[in-house]
């Protein structure tokens, strides 16, 4: 993670944006018709820092790109995708729960992966490992139960492929 920035002087709140996330966020500018439409890319590379987008994020995501705060608050809150109280663990993983992986075990599964990682859905590991979501479809029916944990999609999930993963987890 890049280095966040030193807090101003008069006591107003720590900046949470990086030089480079600003740098990153700035990129963006030429390849979108107006800086509004640049509020969820920026959001992403918040999210993919900081792993939440606290309140400060927002007010100086709204200051780049010249909105309200409550501009990028209304789009933030909207996807449902992004913490905003505390970072997600160090893996974020999503439990299909649509029908065809609920007809093949899906609920059971988050179930019983919640129950071994001891949190509920939506919930973070007391060590920070593990974020477990329930997900809507995850566009990979033919392979259900799934589960997508960052960048990789477990397909044709079982119980002891569950406890693998959760025993894996870095
Ligand atoms: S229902 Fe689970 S991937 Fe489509």
């Amino acid at each position: 993670m890049s280095s966040v920035r030193e807090q101003p002087a008069g006591g107003a709140a720590a900046r949470v944006l990086s030089e480079a996330m600003i740098e990153e966020i700035r990129g963006y500018f030429p390849r979108y018709p107006t800086r509004q439409a640049v509020t969820l890319p920026a959001l992403h590379v918040v999210n993919r820092e900081l792993r939440h987008v606290p309140l400060q994020a927002v007010v100086e995501v709204a200051e780049l790109l010249e909105l309200a705060p409550a501009q990028v608050q209304d789009t933030l809150t909207f996807y449902g995708f992004f913490k905003q109280d505390a970072p997600h663990g160090r893996t974020r993983a999503w439990v299909c729960r649509s029908i065809s992986c609920a007809l093949l075990g899906g609920d059971d599964l988050l179930r019983h992966m919640c129950r071994r990682a001891g949190i509920q859905p939506g919930q973070t590991t007391p060590d920070g490992k593990l974020t477990l979501e329930f997900a809507e479809c995850l566009g990979a029916c033919e392979a259900a139960p799934c589960m997508l944990a960052g960048d990789t999609l477990h397909k044709n999930l079982t119980t002891h492929k569950a406890d693998q993963f959760l025993d894996g987890l870095p």
